[in-house]
């Protein structure tokens, strides 16, 4: 393969559009709301849907940034994706001509580097830069690169490129990850769907959406399965066929959206959402003592008789799934500031992941940060509207949450964060009753 170039000239990189959300507070959210697929399911599919020159085709894809992003970053290489209506997605992946992912991909999105294994173990190199992504800490690659090597990759790290080769097939071995890494997990998975041989992939991360890829690689006739719950293995196969699936609900929306009902002392009902999946969350809101309803595809979460201000003060560590998700730490942690006392966050996956709560401290909170892992909260805080930034997607989300409970007008910048993850986000907490509109940066009317 030729040298890469320093992007390709039919990537296009969109310029961010810097948006701004305007929340005006006070209003209890009332409702029912769908909830999309799961952004961290559907980026994975797409990226799996490489292993194959076959037709893959996805319902329920999150109509977000991210898989738009995605989406791009495969044309790049050759494939031919397809968006024949709102929620679903088509891959062919029969005529990929460029084993290259480009900074200009990695530095939009950390999952750009889910290509990695796809591509490697199909088609015997790739070419791929240091993802980029949420601003939450270091985020290295190490894990992912180490599984390739133990699958027999043969991988250099250049000028911020990974040059990955195969030599023939990759081949199956035991992958042992000091911890639990999710993306490190799936990259191994794929790779090892076509490698020669058995692997086996231990500690494995037991989120949902790696269930979910899972079943959409059998369908794609890989033979994968969960052993234990730690414990993946593979028996790779020469070739996997297109398969189609409908992704997974997305569980950190739906928390965000519980949270949100909590904020406000409303009533929201969700639909399409697996309760069983939040398990943690639910926990959580139990033990604050609010009340949460689960039923088959729904949870419904009421705070009209203890409301916002009168919860239970309670101490939360974040965890690898089934433990609390560092994902809803931002959404749990702005809801502890309507406890009453004092309660703690321990966020365990992430270093930095706690700097976002200077913004919601300038709205009224009393955090302190005695460490980079730690947060002491204080409540009952009185949020009052003000001007903050957003630096990351939870964050975001998290800070519109606040916003919906504060006395008076936020002014929310960074608003394309949230833009990433989130499908509709205005659009969903209008329908709930909320006051919030969306602009881009410094047009004072013009919807985004
Ligand atoms: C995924 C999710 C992200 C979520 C996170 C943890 C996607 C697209 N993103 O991210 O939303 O917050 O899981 O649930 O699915 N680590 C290393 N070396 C590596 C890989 C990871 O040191 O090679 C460290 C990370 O810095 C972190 C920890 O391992 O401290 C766990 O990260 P990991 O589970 O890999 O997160 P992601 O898969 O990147």
């Amino acid at each position: 393969m030729a040298d890469p170039r320093p992007f390709h000239w039919e990537f296009v990189p969109q310029p961010v559009t810097r948006e701004v959300f305007r929340v005006t507070g006070g209003a209890a959210l009332h409702g029912r709301v769908r909830v999309a697929g799961a952004k961290n399911a559907a980026l994975k599919m797409l990226a799996a849907a490489c292993l194959t020159g076959e037709r893959c085709r996805f319902t329920n894809v999150p109509e977000i940034e991210d898989v738009r992003v995605m989406a791009e970053t495969l044309r790049d290489l050759g494939v031919v994706v397809d968006h024949p209506e709102p929620n679903t997605y088509e891959v062919s992946a029969g005529d990929v001509d460029w084993l290259f992912v480009p900074l200009e991909a990695a530095a939009k999105m950390r999952a750009s580097f889910m290509l990695l294994g796809p591509l490697l173990t199909r088609f015997g190199e790739v070419i791929i830069s240091n993802p980029g992504g949420d601003r939450i800490g270091r985020r290295p690659v190490d894990l992912h690169v180490d599984a390739m090597r133990a699958l027999g990759a043969d991988i250099d790290y250049r000028y911020g490129y990974y040059y990955a080769k195969a030599p023939g097939r990759l081949r199956g071995a035991e992958i042992r990850f000091p911890f639990v890494t999710v993306m490190g997990t799936e990259n191994a998975m794929l790779a090892a769907t076509l490698a020669d041989g058995h692997t086996v992939i231990r500690p494995a991360a037991q989120e949902p959406e790696i269930d979910d890829l899972v079943t959409f690689l059998q369908a794609m006739g890989a033979d994968v399965e969960r052993t234990f719950p730690d414990t993946i293995e593979v028996h790779g196969k020469k070739r996997l066929r297109g398969a189609d699936h409908a992704v997974v609900p997305d569980r950190i929306e739906a928390g965000t959206f519980a949270v949100a009902a909590a904020m406000t002392g409303g009533r929201i009902t969700l639909e399409a959402a697996r309760c069983d999946h939040l398990d943690a969350l639910v926990q959580v809101l139990g033990r604050m003592g609010i009340a949460v309803d689960c039923g088959v595809d729904t949870l419904a979460v009421d705070a009209t008789t203890v409301g916002p201000g009168a919860y239970a003060p309670i101490d939360i560590e974040t965890a690898p799934y089934p433990g609390l998700a560092t994902d809803l730490q931002p959404p749990t942690t702005v809801l502890l500031t309507q406890a009453r006392g004092r309660s703690t966050v321990h966020e365990a996956i992430f270093e930095d992941r706690l700097e976002w709560m200077s913004e919601l401290r300038k709205m009224g909170a009393r955090i302190e940060l005695p460490d980079p892992h730690h947060a002491v909260i204080d409540g009952p805080a009185k949020l009052r509207g003000a001007e903050v930034e957003i630096s990351d997607l939870r964050a975001g989300a998290s800070l519109i949450l606040a916003a919906l409970a504060a006395r008076g007008t936020s002014t929310i910048h960074g608003g394309h964060h949230v833009r990433r993850g989130y499908e509709n986000i205005e659009a969903k907490f209008l329908d709930l009753g909320a006051r919030i509109e969306r602009v881009q940066e410094g047009d004072p009317g013009t919807p985004a």
